[in-house]
């Protein structure tokens, strides 16, 4: 089990504390994880008490039983593992800009803690500032403070160097918990595992084999609620430099000379300094237009909630990347992420060099189909490969066929919203998922001509919702001779 230490919960009325973090702290109770000295303390501005908290908790926890549709999702919430949970949980009213917060909150806190922001950005350096002033960041008597961080990281690479000097100004690197939720995601970490823990893929994980690499991370659901936060963000900002980014890592990395924390992140802050800043002309950018998806009429993005009529945020990026180191030269990766697809799809497809030499004269090499190398994050989980067979019969015909692995089929399901394995790791102080500084500050440069470019006129192209992109993203691949994988 964890250590004890009490978690401190800044944005205690947040969603993220009641969709993620709470169900993520239930499904830990219920593995028996969390130390029984633990205390959460949430931090809100509104007026609340110990069990005004919990009892809008436990309403919450009890209404996942209904939305299957919710991150979280169960048919019974355990009496027990939620107990422990919910008599665990206090609540203090507090300004996060006022030093009497600090004060009150260092009268709750012996020992060691966890500081949770799951605040809006803008909160994230004045709290930490207002921690290290109350002295809260000081680690005594084998005691550890640590602070979690939640994304957006800054909104370039000047903000999140900031950011970062900020942060640094009163607390220790090793104190810093950026997450990035895509590492909390089983599949994601399970790419290290089919990588590293077989002989089989890494002899051919090179440019000798590979042809290009795409990662996709393909949404149906369109902005929702978060049109005020997706204005000024866009899904270049919201996605690339840090999930996008963290999937390129897991794929392209060098293997690490442990799992130490900082060896894996080490490696990975190799690679994206590998990769070179993106011109203008190799990236795509679109915004959905209203259309059908999933046997609906959708709306436009201009016409969602609190979007601009006349918005040029784009809901889709695309992006070709250039990794100029031994492994990789001169081969592409292909990352697009988009809002109201046709699919919902987040996987890595590795697409390898075709056969040197064509033996089988009666198909035409057209006809042979690429070894596809796919691991799938969401919603599936698991992978697929790719090749050519023989059809049966007496003649020499090949055709395309494929071999799945599927997680669900060896392992039982564990219940999991993605940031147990991101909490524990911070309570037993183990930083690989999160992100160091360098790492934050590199996926930034490298796509910063894009920021800066996208923020100066022209309007994204146009999608129609339900579709797989706008059309120049088809032709950023068609330029190399390539195409997207279908989402559907
Ligand atoms: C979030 C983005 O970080 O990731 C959202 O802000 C996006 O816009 C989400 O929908 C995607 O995460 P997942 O886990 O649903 O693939």
């Amino acid at each position: 089990a964890a250590p004890p230490c009490t978690l401190v919960i800044f944005g205690a009325g947040g969603d993220l504390t009641k969709r993620l973090l709470m169900p993520a702290l239930y499904n830990l109770a219920g593995s028996r994880l969390l130390a029984g000295e633990l205390s959460v303390w949430g931090i809100d501005h509104v007026d609340g008490s110990d069990e005004s908290w919990r009892q809008n908790l436990t309403a919450t926890m009890d209404s996942f039983t209904k939305d299957a549709g919710a991150e979280f999702h169960a048919e019974r919430i355990d009496p027990e593992a939620w107990g422990f949970v919910r008599e665990r949980l206090h609540y203090l009213k507090g300004d996060f800009l006022a030093p009497e917060t600090y004060r009150d909150i260092a009268a709750r806190v012996p020992g060691s803690a966890v500081f949770y922001l799951a605040v809006a950005a803008r909160f994230f350096a004045p709290i930490v500032e207002h921690l290290g002033a109350a002295g809260l960041l000081k680690q005594e008597g084998g005691a550890f403070r640590r602070v979690v961080i939640e994304k957006p990281f800054g909104s370039d690479l000047a903000s999140a160097r900031e950011l970062n000097r900020r942060l640094l100004a009163v607390a220790e690197e090793p104190q810093l918990y950026r997450i990035d939720h895509f590492l909390g995601k089983e599949t994601v970490q399970s790419i290290m595992a089919i990588r590293f823990a077989n002989g089989m893929f890494e002899p051919i994980w090179r440019r000798e084999h590979v042809d290009h690499v795409q990662i996709t991370a393909a949404e149906t659901i369109g902005v929702e609620e978060r049109g005020a936060f997706y204005e000024p963000t866009g899904a270049l900002r919201d996605m690339v430099p840090n999930h996008l980014f963290q999937l390129l890592c897991m794929t392209a990395m060098e293997p690490p000379n442990s799992f130490d924390a900082e060896a894996v992140r080490t490696e990975k802050a190799k690679l994206v300094q590998a990769v070179r800043p993106v011109p203008l002309a190799d990236a795509v950018r679109g915004q959905y237009a209203a259309g059908r998806l999933l046997g609906r009429d959708v709306a436009a993005y201009r016409a969602e909630p609190h979007v601009a009529a006349d918005s040029r945020t784009e809901t889709y990026a695309a992006l070709k990347l250039t990794i100029d180191n031994w492994r990789w030269a001169g081969v592409p990766f292909y990352l697009r992420t988009g809002k109201r697809m046709t699919g919902r799809r987040t996987e890595i497809a590795v697409h390898f060099k075709p056969a040197p030499y064509q033996l089988f004269r009666d198909t035409p090499v057209d006809q042979l189909a690429p070894n596809i190398l796919r691991i799938q994050v969401d919603p599936d989980q698991g992978t697929v490969t790719q090749f050519n067979a023989k059809v049966p019969g007496p003649t020499m015909r090949l055709a395309k066929v494929s071999t799945s692995y599927r997680e669900k089929d060896f392992f039982d399901e564990k219940p999991n919203v993605g940031y147990e394995t991101l909490l524990y790791d911070c309570m037993i102080g183990d930083a690989t998922l999160f992100q160091r500084a360098d790492n934050i500050e590199a996926s930034w440069a490298v796509v910063e001509p894009l920021v800066a470019g996208w923020g100066q006129g022209g309007a994204p192209q146009a999608y129609a919702a339900g579709s797989a992109g706008p059309a120049d993203a088809d032709a950023l691949l068609a330029r190399d001779g390539r195409h997207w994988l279908p989402l559907d």
